[in-house]
């Protein structure tokens, strides 16, 4: 993120886009029932405003100060999300949302690994994150692919290497995480996905 006057404008331009996203995302966690929800990239904390009336525990997990500083008002922290400095087994849910898509396979593959580390066993790992395909309607996918090319090279070549690889598909090993649910939301260009964690002892070696 460029700078602190880019990262307070971010939520108020994005509203219009992420509102009911935010709203299902804050329901379906609220369902789950979690005591505990850290969210990892979580970028302003916007989502978890969207938490901020229940009993959950809230923390954020964020590299970019500027992002973090629209979010000082809640629990979020700059950690580096391949490298969070939580103990394991601390959260009922960990949620990462549109921050997948934007990096390489390889740190994609190191933030599963600690988001899997961080979760309690039975917990849940909740992705919300784009999912282009032949479904998805053809505004939605314009004005995506040219909000992600404008976003710079290096962006735009991991948003198209996350589809290549068939975004969650290749990345999320069955061995760490069992598929729940996936509901095609905005446009159907974008998928939520609820993965229940696969308890330490009961996975196959
Ligand atoms: C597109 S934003 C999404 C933010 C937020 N999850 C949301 O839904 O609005 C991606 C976020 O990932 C953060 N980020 C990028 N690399 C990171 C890393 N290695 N560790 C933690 N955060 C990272 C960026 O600073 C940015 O805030």
């Amino acid at each position: 993120m460029a700078n602190y006057s880019v990262a307070k404008l971010y939520d108020i331009l994005l509203y219009p886009f992420l509102n009911n996203i935010r709203k299902k995302t804050a329901r379906i966690i609220i369902q789950l029932d979690p005591k505990s929800v850290i969210d990892i990239c979580c970028g302003t904390g916007n989502q978890l405003e969207y938490l901020k009336n229940t009993d959950i525990r809230l923390t954020g997990v964020d590299l970019s100060p500027e992002m973090l500083k629209v979010a000082k008002h809640m629990d979020c922290f700059q950690q580096d999300a391949r490298n969070i400095e939580f103990p394991d087994n601390s959260f009922d849910l960990a949620m990462i949302q549109l921050a997948l898509h934007e990096k390489s396979f390889d740190d994609q593959k190191k933030i599963i690994n600690e988001a899997y580390r961080i979760i309690k066993d039975n917990g849940h790992l909740l992705i919300v994150d784009y999912e282009i395909n032949a479904k998805t309607k053809p505004h939605s996918r314009y004005v995506i692919n040219a909000i992600e090319f404008l976003a710079g090279k290096e962006h735009f070549r991991n948003f198209r290497e996350y589809h290549k690889n068939e975004c969650t598909n290749k990345l999320i090993n069955g061995n760490l995480f069992i598929l729940e649910k996936k509901i095609f939301i905005a446009g159907k260009s974008m998928a939520l996905q609820i993965y229940s964690k696969r308890p330490t002892k009961f996975r196959r070696n």
